[in-house]
């Protein structure tokens, strides 16, 4: 099959930050010494780190200058409202809140609107949303398509809500229950798949029906456009921006991580139109963030975020982005290796328990490759599957094991080159075809309720 036509970078380098190379013999005792996780191998030991794709971005000489022209005023700064107009521009909402990182907008949102024992649905819920709604005695739903969990599937919103089970969700609990609908795009826990705007406008009609706010947790809202303008009849002569705008127009609100998308290494806000809402927003904010005109940030980092929110709306930037994700996916499924296709926004997923048919979920098929894949060429990923989220049955003690064992693939945006995802194609086809030497590991130390974090394995 021959590779779809990769753009090449938008850019050149400037700055380059050296990587280093490890030697088989290191990286097995730095495996030894992490308990085989991945989460605790020092960064200078990773080669290639694919471990995340959130505030690993490369900023632009225009961001990098930004900087320097950060106003760091207490209160009022210039930053500030250049920030505020360009999240407006984009966002169409009337207030503009900063907050230092996604989850701290969603805990802010969340403190104020949601009390125990409500409800809150989304396409399905990332683990911060989830965590900051369970925190709080609430309780987190997904209503997703059926199709996101068919691997092969070649839809092409997979990310999307289904309506009907919306529908019967508010129905059944009553929207008096409901403080909110959310909806994730892209959809990070569905493979990055892309939510369509047929989709959102069936969703905000729904909410609007029954009264209820609708917000987007965007942080992946410039490669959900990009996917709209490719995939949806009647976008293709649409810039993203434009689509981007019609997609908060029928929304009340969104949080956002600007660690993906506004192409920064820290950063985040919540955006919205109701103003009592946004005053008891700003209050919470001055509690545990600051005050309301850097919620939690520098100045500094205010102009950086303003200036990537230009830069990942630019076609040329977004092609090669998307195209990148989609080579790695290719040179593997080329391979005969088991991804989840197509491939979505911002990495590649491989089915892991496929890859390891011979490792039973029990023995974590997902984690094991992430160790095989750091052994044998220094490549850090990520597990998605039963080290993360198995449930425990509380009578028997029994785990169950998600649908799916994933392993993740994320591209940091604009860091690595076409060489080096070719280098972390090669190591996986290298061990796809060494594949029956590697064994499955076993937990000897872990820590509830996020285990993946700090869990030590030894392998079977
Ligand atoms: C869909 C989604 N929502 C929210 C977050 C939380 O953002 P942050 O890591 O900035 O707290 C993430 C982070 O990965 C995410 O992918």
């Amino acid at each position: 099959m021959a590779h779809s036509k990769i753009p090449v970078e938008p850019y050149r380098i400037k700055m380059v930050e050296p990587l280093q190379r490890t030697t088989r013999e290191e990286r097995e005792f730095v495996l030894q010494e992490a308990g085989f996780n991945i989460f605790n191998i020092p960064a200078d030991k990773v080669f290639i780190d694919l471990l995340t794709d959130s505030g690993t971005s490369a900023m632009s000489d225009r961001q990098w200058a930004g900087l320097m022209r950060g106003d760091e005023s207490y209160a009022g700064a210039r930053s500030f409202f250049r920030f505020e107009k360009t999240i407006k521009n984009i966002f169409g909402f009337k207030h503009v809140i900063p907050t230092h990182q996604g989850r701290a907008a969603e805990r802010i949102l969340f403190q104020t609107v949601v009390k125990k024992g409500d409800r809150v649905p989304n396409n399905i819920h990332f683990d911060t949303t989830r965590a900051n709604i369970s925190v709080l005695n609430a309780h987190p739903f997904n209503c997703v398509v059926d199709s996101a969990y068919d691997v092969a599937s070649a839809e092409p919103f997979k990310g999307n809500m289904d309506i009907e089970t919306l529908r019967t969700f508010i129905a059944e609990n009553g929207a008096e229950n409901i403080p909110l609908v959310m909806m994730t795009v892209t959809n990070n826990s569905a493979a990055g798949q892309p939510v369509s705007l047929d989709n959102i406008k069936q969703v905000s009609a729904l909410c609007r029906k029954n009264k209820l706010p609708f917000f987007l947790d965007s942080c992946r809202f410039a490669e959900n456009s990009y996917f709209i303008k490719k995939r949806e009849e009647g976008y293709a002569k649409n810039t993203l921006l434009e689509i981007a705008q019609e997609m908060f127009s029928y929304a009340d609100g969104a949080t956002m991580s600007a660690k993906k998308d506004a192409l920064v290494n820290i950063g985040g806000f919540i955006t919205l139109n109701d103003n009592a809402l946004a005053h008891k927003l700003k209050n919470t904010l001055i509690v545990g963030e600051g005050f309301p005109t850097y919620g939690g940030l520098a100045g500094r980092d205010l102009e950086a975020v303003s200036l990537g929110l230009e830069e990942v709306l630019e076609e040329d930037y977004m092609e090669h982005r998307i195209h990148q994700v989609r080579y790695f996916g290719e040179l593997l499924d080329e391979a005969g290796i088991p991804i989840y296709l197509p491939t979505g926004g911002h990495a590649v997923y491989i089915l892991a328990d496929k890859f390891l048919s011979h490792i039973p979920r029990d023995q974590f098929p997902g984690w094991a490759l992430t160790v095989a894949l750091y052994r044998e060429a220094g490549v850090r990923s990520v597990e998605i599957g039963g080290v993360m989220f198995a449930k425990k049955d509380k009578k028997s003690g029994k785990e169950s094991f998600p649908k799916l064992e994933l392993v993740r693939l994320a591209i940091p945006r604009r860091v690595y080159t076409l060489s080096h995802i070719r280098y972390a194609a090669d190591a996986l086809i290298e061990i796809y075809q060494k594949k029956e030497k590697i064994r499955g590991l076993k937990i000897v130390e872990q820590e509830p309720p996020l285990r993946h974090f700090t869990a030590r394995f030894e392998e079977i």
